[in-house]
């Protein structure tokens, strides 16, 4: 396996979609995060955060995996969540404490009718950590 492939996968068939179900949504999270200004430390703050995503997405059908670095080192610890169809998102500053807020997160953008995230509904810690929301191909026609 190459150093940054992802080696974290969970919740086996979240990955297909029929008409009854909501799009899948995967949450991404950077293993790899430490806080800003702290020395290393044995287990990175990132890895902690993802086994506490991944206990917390269990029997959701939101996939969870791990992923070496997303480039926002600074703002970290990253997470980042994308869905079939949906702008992806990028969220920082965020921690252990967070994994039901990020999983709450992702059921609530699993569900929206549109290609966003409502910001109406969303636990605090991704309103506070949001990084940056990207759209798909499909929607860049319809930006101004
Ligand atoms: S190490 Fe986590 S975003 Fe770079």
């Amino acid at each position: 396996m190459a150093a940054d492939s992802p080696a974290t996968s969970i919740v086996p068939g979240a990955a297909s979609t029929t008409a009854c179900e909501p799009p899948a949504v995967t949450v991404l999270v950077c293993r790899s995060c430490r806080w800003r200004d702290i020395p290393a430390e044995g287990v990175r703050p990132g890895s902690r955060l993802l086994d506490a995503v991944t206990k917390a997405a269990e029997n959701t059908g939101i996939t969870v995996q791990g992923v070496s670095c997303l480039a926002n080192c600074r703002r970290g610890v990253s997470v980042a969540m994308l869905r079939d169809g949906g702008w992806s998102y990028l969220f920082g500053e965020l921690d252990e404490e967070s994994a039901g807020d990020i999983i709450a997160g992702a059921e609530l953008f699993a569900t929206s009718a549109d290609p966003f995230m409502p910001f109406r509904g969303r636990p605090e810690a991704l309103k506070r950590g949001l990084i940056a929301r990207i759209p798909t191909f499909d929607h860049l026609k319809d930006l101004p």
